[in-house]
């Protein structure tokens, strides 16, 4: 089965929820693509949708320089789905009239539906005049649509809140079904894409491990593949895949750099090796990671010297494994996705994220496997895979480990105080149901001490924060509004468990200004 067959193309106007419309037409189990709005036509028709989305934007079709297409990709024959920008677009590019607003509409808003078909088929169970609820987000809206378009819902601020053609299957709305405040919006989509487009749900994970095999059987053919392991769950998914497609033609690489949580190693060696019999290099480096950084409290000097000791030591262990052509990385679609989307300062600070240089630097072949996968998507190939649901739903943990944690000298003492504390945290996490609800919970060791009383005696000990956030993409993330009594649970623990510690604090702070992790 080609799981690519029935696909979408999302052209990006520079919206902050493009990506969400990729998810949920990915979640209704339909392949999806972004691509900026800028492709050239002629890339359109070899790309081969049976549909295309036009996202929303930030600018004003009006303005001079506005982001447009070739009217011609209305004309290809082709559903198109206009969503806000998308929607004032089409209007404008077809003889429509968009009016500029005088004020923003953001926010919920009720949307009356005037006939229930396409787009809104089935949704007539809230005609009873409850309206139905929408998330809005623009300043212009449509004041005439184009010829041979009718309103088909309004709301009190926007005549035509939604709209289609007569004949042609050219639909516009003003308000985001992508967002999770549109209750009924992946319907909304799911009309789009099985009644407009024709598609067919193909895009499963299933079918993905499938097809996936295969297609890494053939690339690697009798050679082999080096896997660069670090125990999270995207290096894990690949490891496994790679596994199952060409066994123990593929090698992985693990390496102890001393910086990891509690149990870590060991539970790596222990999924990987004996419960799914991979090759597994094993090299614990921590004595050589942890000399290199004595004396070091600058956090780009920790990450460069970590990042640069652990090229050397994969470099020299991949030159053992004879035949090796080929490296295969956990790189995922956002890190791929050639769009115009609003980033975040952090888009270029992530750049030293992940070990870059290795594959030039060894001159090997790339494999990226999960290149066209979301996270979520990783998750559930994970599931397939039968990996233990503890680790599929590991939250994200830096290349630097616990380097990046310590604030100050990392030393053998405070690693152990930190991995104590981090332990409780993430114990307290599950004890609470709440660990898969967050992006990330860890323990901060800061560089200061404060004053205590313990018993009789006066301490003088360490402070330990906590860091909770919640977020999306890590692109933007918010502190955790956890309940004061697991907070309390974590704090009494940590400071009657853990000696060297008399102190707990709670990060409150968002990102930006912020950053998640302290380093
Ligand atoms: P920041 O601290 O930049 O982190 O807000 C954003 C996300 O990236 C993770 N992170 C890293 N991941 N290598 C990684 O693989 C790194 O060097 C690194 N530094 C930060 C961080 O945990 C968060 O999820």
């Amino acid at each position: 089965m080609d799981i690519h067959a029935d696909k979408i193309l999302i052209m990006d106007f520079g919206s902050q929820t493009t990506q969400l419309i990729a998810r949920r037409v990915r979640e209704a189990q339909v392949y999806c693509e972004i691509h900026p709005f800028n492709m050239e036509l002629e890339k359109i028709r070899d790309f081969g949708a049976k549909g295309i989305i036009l996202s929303g934007g930030p600018a004003c079709v009006l303005d001079e320089g506005a982001p447009s297409i070739d009217p011609e990709i209305l004309d290809l024959g082709l559903p198109v789905l206009g969503i806000c920008y998308g929607m004032q677009l089409m209007t404008h590019l077809l003889g429509g009239e968009v009016e500029k607003a005088a004020k923003r509409e953001y926010g919920k808003a009720q949307l009356s539906i005037d006939s229930f078909q396409d787009l809104f088929h089935g949704l007539d169970g809230v005609k009873e005049g409850r309206g139905e609820q929408v998330w809005m987000s623009h300043g212009d809206k449509i004041k005439v649509p184009p010829p041979g378009f009718t309103g088909i819902a309004h709301s009190g601020n926007s005549p035509v809140a939604a709209m289609r053609h007569a004949t042609a299957e050219l639909y516009g709305v003003q308000f985001h079904p992508e967002v999770a405040h549109t209750p009924n919006g992946t319907e909304m989509l799911k009309n789009f894409l099985f009644r407009a487009c024709g598609c067919k749900p193909t895009w499963t994970m299933k079918s993905f491990v499938a097809s996936t095999v295969e297609s890494l059987r053939q690339a690697v053919g009798s050679k082999n593949v080096v896997c660069a392991l670090s125990g999270g769950v995207d290096s894990s998914v690949v490891a496994v895949l790679l596994h199952k497609a060409v066994g123990h033609q593929s090698t992985c690489i693990f390496v102890n750099n001393g910086l990891l949580r509690q149990g870590e190693a060991e539970e790596v060696q222990e999924i990987f090796r004996d419960t799914f019999e991979i090759n597994l290099d094993y090299i614990d480096a921590s004595d050589a990671f942890l000399s290199r950084l004595k004396g070091v409290v600058d956090p780009e000097q920790k990450r460069k010297i970590i990042g640069n000791l652990f090229i050397e030591i994969f470099e020299a262990e991949a030159k053992q494994i004879p035949g090796a052509e080929f490296l295969a990385q956990g790189t995922l679609y956002p890190d791929v996705i050639e769009s115009v989307s609003f980033k975040g300062p952090s888009a270029t600070i992530k750049t030293h994220h992940n070990v870059g240089g290795l594959p030039e630097v060894m001159n090997l072949r790339l494999i990226e496997p999960l290149r066209e996968l979301f996270k979520d998507e990783v998750r559930k190939v994970g599931g397939e895979l039968g990996l233990p649901h503890r680790l599929i739903q590991r939250h994200p943990f830096p290349g630097p480990g616990l380097a990046i944690r310590i604030l100050g000298e990392v030393t053998v003492e405070r690693l152990k105080i930190l991995r104590q504390a981090d332990t409780i945290v993430m114990e307290e996490m599950e004890a609470s149901g709440l660990h898969d609800q967050v992006w990330q919970a860890f323990g901060v060791l800061l560089p200061v001490r404060t004053v205590g009383v313990m018993g009789d005696e006066r301490t003088y000990d360490q402070v330990i924060s906590i860091r909770i956030v919640e977020s999306l993409d890590a692109m933007t993330a918010d502190w955790a509004r956890m309940p004061y009594e697991v907070l309390g649970q974590m704090s009494n623990r940590i400071i009657n468990e853990v000696k060297g510690v008399n102190r707990v604090v709670y990060d409150i702070s968002s990102k930006p200004p912020s950053t998640i992790e302290w380093e």
